[in-house]
């Protein structure tokens, strides 16, 4: 018998989903409270909560889960979390909610009644103290802090109760699987060692010899790709899961992968992400996280091994889920294969490097994009995408 990891804190998972008998009344409820528009971030994050991603919370952060977070990547009741989550909305709004009232969080785009939240609490939180410790910068530059700074001046805290999980489940029926779907289906596939790999990028040959290193030392990889929102340049994620489906279907073991998608935005913090990419995989069922490179990392922000070395100031029982620290890959011209940092002898001119921005200017262009570097069924779709945006 196979046995996964236990969901993060230890009591099950939490998905804040209503029960589909309930979600009609609620919403019907809904309609008649003051609605709290969200930022497309807070939306990922109600549906994150929704499928029991976020267990075990089970709403947006008070302020002492804020600052326990931020400073210590804890919550108030000692359990591991690296960062808030939290719900702003400007101080008129706020001074119109009392506490203890029920509110309808509403999808700011689209208008979409989301969630009800009862508001336990309101509170200005130091912004710059939370991108200074959650980011490790306050430049606004960095896509993260801006948000940050950008969000409302006040915070509402409470309970949430979801009442829809948005366009996902229908735009991507096949990808949206939800932390007890994948667990049921890693323990189908007989699974109990699983490595995730976190990704927002179609997978190139650097990102393919990544997941078969954990093939190697796992019983299976979890392709796990952010469908939430991501920065300008970013690849799409419905490009981008067709350019992965590619590589799967031509370059690996059937049976050895599953791909499937979940609804964060990213944050592009770097070594803070990296832990909380973690910890959701956790709840997922994954025993490991791959983290290589920059693991979600912007710019030059952080170090490249950063991301690895944050995982070893963690307290013992903070986390079960254990990173699968990767060096650099990349095809070495001396190796005649795809190697590592820490596998190939040679020098930098001997290994093949193309930046995204590279990447990009080829495609677009029409240039060659070397077989070292990306497989063909994978740069032709690419290139289809770059041909329709010029
Ligand atoms: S992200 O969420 O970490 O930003 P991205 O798609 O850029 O996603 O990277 C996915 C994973 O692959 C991360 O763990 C990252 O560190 C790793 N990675 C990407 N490229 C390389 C590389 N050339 N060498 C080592 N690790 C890499």
């Amino acid at each position: 018998m196979s046995k996964l990891v236990e969901p993060h804190g230890g009591n099950g998972l939490n998905a804040l989903l209503a029960p589909q008998t309930e979600r009609a009344e609620e919403l019907a409820r809904a309609r008649g409270l003051t609605r709290v528009p969200m930022t497309s971030r807070e939306v990922s994050d109600v549906l994150m909560m929704a499928m029991g991603a976020y267990t075990p919370i089970d709403g947006f952060m008070s302020e002492a889960d804020w600052r326990g977070s931020c400073l210590d990547m804890k919550l108030e009741n000692g359990v591991f979390w690296p960062i808030p989550i939290t719900l702003s909305c400007d101080r008129e709004l706020a001074d119109s909610i009392h506490v203890e009232e029920e509110v309808a969080l509403v999808d700011g785009d689209s208008g979409e009644i989301l969630a009800i939240m009862e508001v336990t609490e309101k509170y200005a939180p130091d912004r710059n103290l939370e991108c200074e410790h959650v980011y490790r910068t306050t430049d606004t530059a960095h896509p993260g802090v801006l948000k940050v700074v950008d969000q409302g001046e006040i915070n509402l805290a409470g309970r949430v109760t979801c009442l829809s999980e948005g366009e996902y489940p229908e735009k991507y029926p096949d990808l949206y699987l939800r932390p007890a779907e994948a667990r049921a289906m890693f323990l189908e596939n007989g699974w109990s060692r699983v490595a995730a790999f976190q990704t927002r990028n179609p997978m190139q040959r650097a990102h393919e010899h990544l997941v078969k290193i954990a093939i190697e030392v796992t019983d299976g990889v979890f392709i796990h790709q952010v469908l939430g929102k991501l920065k300008p340049g970013d690849i799409p994620a419905d490009v981008r899961t067709r350019a992965i489906q590619a590589m799967i279907d031509s370059y690996f073991v059937p049976g050895t992968v599953i791909q499937a998608g979940y609804p964060i935005e990213m944050r592009y913090a770097g070594p803070r992400e990296a832990l909380l990419h973690a910890l959701i995989r956790q709840n997922f069922g994954c025993s490991h996280l791959i983290v290589g490179r920059d693991h979600a990392g912007v710019g030059d922000y952080y170090g490249p091994f950063d991301a690895h070395h944050i995982f070893e100031t963690l307290w013992d029982g903070a986390l079960e889920t254990r990173p699968l620290k990767i060096d650099i890959t990349f095809y070495c011209n001396k190796c005649f294969g795809m190697a590592t940092g820490k596998t190939c002898p040679h020098g930098d001119e001997d290994r093949i490097h193309i930046s995204g921005t590279q990447q990009r200017a080829m495609l677009a262009e029409g240039a060659p994009v070397p077989r070292e570097f990306g497989r063909p069924e994978v740069i032709e779709i690419l290139r289809e995408y770059y041909a329709g945006l010029s």
